[in-house]
């Protein structure tokens, strides 16, 4: 060992390691995560959690997958770690072509750890059996792809190694309909995609938030000077410093930046100080020295408690109640009263947590007049409009830069570090970095809603539904966030895929002093699909008919009005997912059976405009769009819908990541939009580059020129007088059978949907996969439980699934859509694929045991947990 001085004169023993085969030396009691980031820049080792629970930081020591996270430096003595950026050459071609060609690559954050377990395996097994892979797999959490894809990539990079194969070369052409590899997908499995957090710029500081100490106080004085003595601090914030809007959000302006003297807290992720410092360490020692004096007062944490209005959450909003909605068509009243037969029931689901991989983090430099954020957000426009609201600047002088975004299902819609980046950038004037500690990010942003649901459901005696009415309410949590859209398209999905007209639908969003709720995939739908679908197999039962066959009778077909009053339009493909299953049903009576619609774009009369900006440069089609990828993989879609528009190979298209000042504002990505809306743009696009070129002579001649496609979605408002008002574009239609082992276990999900037209088969199956490994968590066993506003749940406790759990999964696309239509029929299928899984297994289990369950996560399963929460 060698001496060196570390913290002023005291000696240092220095330990000695290899890494990607250099020696290095590193002062000991180091976390290992922190040495391969922040002094060797090897940003493959991705910071998920620090915690030792999702597996990102994954490293090989000594061949032997280990967290780098749990790893310290002393431990590490005369060992050999690898990294990915330490693969040979030849690991580094097969791991990228098998993990591309299998589809295993979505968001990307989990996917280099994922590689190294892998590895670890395979250099010790080359033939491992699937068994085996998800065995080795098991520690590394992926929440885009439900592990069926990596399984294969890790089965196909065995065997071209052990094979000794060559790696075939592309020849996908990159129509509709092909396979082409994910533009992103190479760099996002060898660890070279660079997230935010793997930003490191020339004298960038690290911003920290004080956090309320309570979920509801007052804050009666602010103490910031202790802080600023301290070693490395170089500013700290509080509301006082704001030049702009106290408060933003994204819908609703009710989000405050910093909690104010005087003001009251919501909730405790609500800042009161922000310090930016030299170090992380510095940063987070000083907000913790901020000393902050508070009248704590009584808080609403229970959405029931929160509608008497007794205590409120927002005093100026004179009631707790975010939203309400309530939706009438025909008579469910008199149509009820009138049914043969009718059943009614209470419905409890719990909130969840997004648990995307990548905690939020947004790094923010002074530019020009005005401030760049390189964020990782799902809207790169709405990212400006908040930060240029909250700094009082011209939205010109607010820069967004998309960096890759690792995963996130709703949950980086709002605004949660890239502001405190931002003001604490442009009060220093230097780059500052925020990045959530895992605590952070599952305390702050929004969660999927907790909801309370009355369902009566009726019918005749044939099984064809005549009526429902229902009443949902939602706990919101602390801020608007999207608590108003959550229970809208929970209410305007709440009677299901159905042909009958008569609804009575109440619902109502409630603030409370709990963590904020918001978008997460399925936007409401999730919940209410659970109380309607239940609900329908008691009818079945009732009738005497099957579950298959009172959604058989009552599924809506083209041309039927849905129970919102919309006509289903020629595409409309249920039916065909139900006779997709068929056959499962007729071999495995106990299967489970739900279906779900789910509508693609915002809709009901909301402007809704995708776009996208092609630039001919260098003879290249390139692609500028402020659509967020977050995993779904909208940068292939767009290059699809080019190559098909101009017939030109994949090598002529280059996609350009999100950055507002070179793309067009095309929305946020959420509620299953972007395939269509900017899919839809971007062919636009890609046709007047190809009239331009017919009249030109050749794409070649139109160098240096831009086109702008634009697509805006027109449809009708909520309440519109029409008698068939158009709430939505377009809506996707999907079946899913859950089948049991013997000992209650899920054996196998049978996951059929009507995309429309798959733009890119292997990137869609994969979104289903993924989105229904999500509703099992959902069903069975992820839970967000809270004690007075605070999260007791650690990422290691969320009931997260992992490989070793995952059943046989058979993703089945299909769909009529025109190849004509709209993005070429394309009708987005991220949100619906986690809808209807939770009602399925709950029909599994009570063909099963006979029990009817009707809380969320289902009990009494073989995956109920003990609760030692
Ligand atoms: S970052 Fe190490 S296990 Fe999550
Ligand atoms: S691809 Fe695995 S977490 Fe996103």
């Amino acid at each position: 060992m060698e001496k060196s001085t570390a913290g002023g004169n005291r000696q240092t023993d220095l330990i000695q390691f290899y890494v990607n085969g250099r020696l290095v030396k590193a002062a000991p009691g180091q976390k290992m995560i922190r040495f391969l980031r922040d002094k060797m820049k090897l940003t493959s080792v991705k910071n998920g959690c620090s915690e030792g629970a999702c597996g990102t930081c994954t490293v090989l020591v000594d061949g032997k997958a280990t967290k780098a996270c749990i790893l310290t430096t002393d431990r590490a003595a005369g060992k050999h770690i690898i990294t990915c950026e330490g693969l040979t050459p030849r690991e580094r071609e097969v791991y990228a072509y098998a993990f591309t060609k299998c589809g295993a690559v979505q968001c990307g954050f989990c996917t280099p750890g994922m590689v190294m377990s892998v590895k670890g395996l395979i250099d010790q097994n080359p033939d491992p059996a699937p068994d085996q892979v998800k065995e080795a797999i098991k520690n590394n959490i992926c929440r885009c792809t439900g592990y069926k894809k990596i399984i294969e990539a890790a089965l196909l990079s065995a065997r071209i190694f052990r094979e000794q194969e060559d790696i075939p070369e592309n020849t996908w052409k990159g129509l509709i309909g092909d396979n082409l590899p994910r533009v992103d997908a190479p760099g996002k499995a060898l660890g070279d995609a660079k997230y935010c957090d793997d930003l490191y710029l020339d004298g960038m500081l690290y911003g920290v938030a004080l956090r309320s100490a309570y979920p509801r106080a007052r804050v009666l004085s602010i103490d910031t000077s202790e802080a600023e003595k301290m070693e490395g601090v170089v500013k700290v914030l509080t509301a006082e410093d704001i030049p702009g809007k106290q408060k933003i959000g994204h819908l609703q302006q009710d989000y405050d930046v910093m909690i104010p003297v005087g003001g009251i807290t919501h909730f405790l992720g609500d800042a009161v100080a922000l310090v930016a410092a030299e170090t992380m360490e510095q940063a987070r020692s000083a907000a913790a020295a901020v000393h902050v004096e508070y009248e704590e007062l009584p808080g609403v944490f229970d959405m029931m408690e929160g509608l008497k209005d007794e205590i409120l959450v927002h005093a100026s909003n004179g009631s707790n109640v975010l939203a309400h909605e309530h939706l009438v068509r025909g008579n469910a009243e008199e149509a009820i009263q009138s049914s043969k037969y009718v059943v009614t029931n209470h419905y409890s689901v719990p909130p969840t947590e997004h648990a995307f991989l990548e905690p939020e983090c947004a790094v923010a430099m002074p530019e020009g007049d005005g401030v760049r954020i390189f964020s990782g957000d799902q809207g790169i426009y709405q990212t400006q409009k908040e930060c240029a609201a909250m700094l009082g600047l011209p939205r010109d002088l607010v820069r967004v830069t998309a960096m890759m975004v690792g995963g996130g299902f709703g949950g980086k819609e709002d605004m949660s570090v890239q502001h405190h980046a931002a003001l604490l950038a442009f009060h220093t004037k230097r780059p500052v970095k925020v990045t959530f500690s895992r605590a952070e990010s599952i305390l702050i942003h929004p969660k999927r809603h907790a909801m309370e649901m009355d369902f009566t459901t009726a019918c005749d005696e044939n099984g064809y539904l005549t009526a429902m009415k229902a009443t949902l309410i939602s706990d919101t949590g602390a801020y608007a966030s999207l608590g108003g859209p959550v229970l809208q398209r929970a209410c305007t999905h709440a009677a299901g895929p159905y042909n009958f007209q008569n609804i009575d639908i109440d619902g109502k969003a409630i603030y409370t002093n709990n963590p904020p709720a918001g978008a997460f995939r399925g936007l409401g739908v999730t919940q209410s699909n659970f109380a309607m679908e239940c609900n329908l197999n008691q009818l079945a039962e009732l009738v005497g008919i099957t579950p298959f066959e009172i959604r058989y009778r009552n599924a809506i077909r083209p041309g039927q009005v849905l129970p919102n009053g919309q006509i289903a339009d020629e595409t409309t493909a249920l039916v065909e997912t139900l006779d997709a299953v068929r056959p499962i049903l007729e071999r495995n009576p106990k299967a489970g059976i739900a279906c779900a619609m789910k509508n693609s774009g915002v809709g009901v009369g909301i402007p809704d405009t995708g776009r996208c900006r092609i630039e001919i440069r260098d003879g290249k089609v390139h692609l500028h769009s402020g659509a967020a990828c977050i995993g779904q993989g909208m940068g292939t879609v767009q290059m699809q819908m080019v190559i098909e528009t101009l017939g030109v190979p994949p090598e002529m298209v280059v996609y350009h990541e999100p950055d507002t000042a070179l793309a067009p504002d095309a929305g946020v990505t959420t509620a299953s939009r972007q395939t269509l809306f900017t899919g839809e743009a971007t062919k636009r696009a890609a046709v007047l580059v190809r009239e331009a070129a017919e009249k030109a002579g050749g794409i070649e001649k139109l160098e240096g020129q831009s086109f702008l496609g634009e697509y805006t979605g027109i449809t009708d408002k909520i309440g519109s007088d029409k008698p068939n008002p158009v709430s939505h574009i377009a809506y996707g239609y999907a079946t899913h059978v859950v089948e049991l082992d013997e000992e209650g276990k899920i054996s196998k999900v049978t996951a059929v949907h009507d995309i429309g037209r798959a733009v890119n088969p292997v990137a869609l199956e994969g979104q289903i996969d993924g989105g229904v490994i999500m509703g099992l968590g959902y069903a069975l066993t992820e839970d967000f439980p809270l004690s007075d506003g605070k999260p007791l749940a650690k990422y290691g406790t969320l009931g997260l699934w992992k490989a070793n759990q995952i059943p046989e999964i058979d993703s089945i696309p299909l769909g009529k859509a025109p190849m004509e239509g709209l993005a070429y029929g394309a009708k987005g299928v991220g949100e619906i694929a986690t809808i209807p899984t939770a009602a399925a297994v709950q029909n599994a289990y009570y063909n099963r045991d006979g029990k009817f369950r009707t809380r969320l996560p289902l009990e009494e399963t073989p995956y109920t947990r003990k609760k030692k929460l």
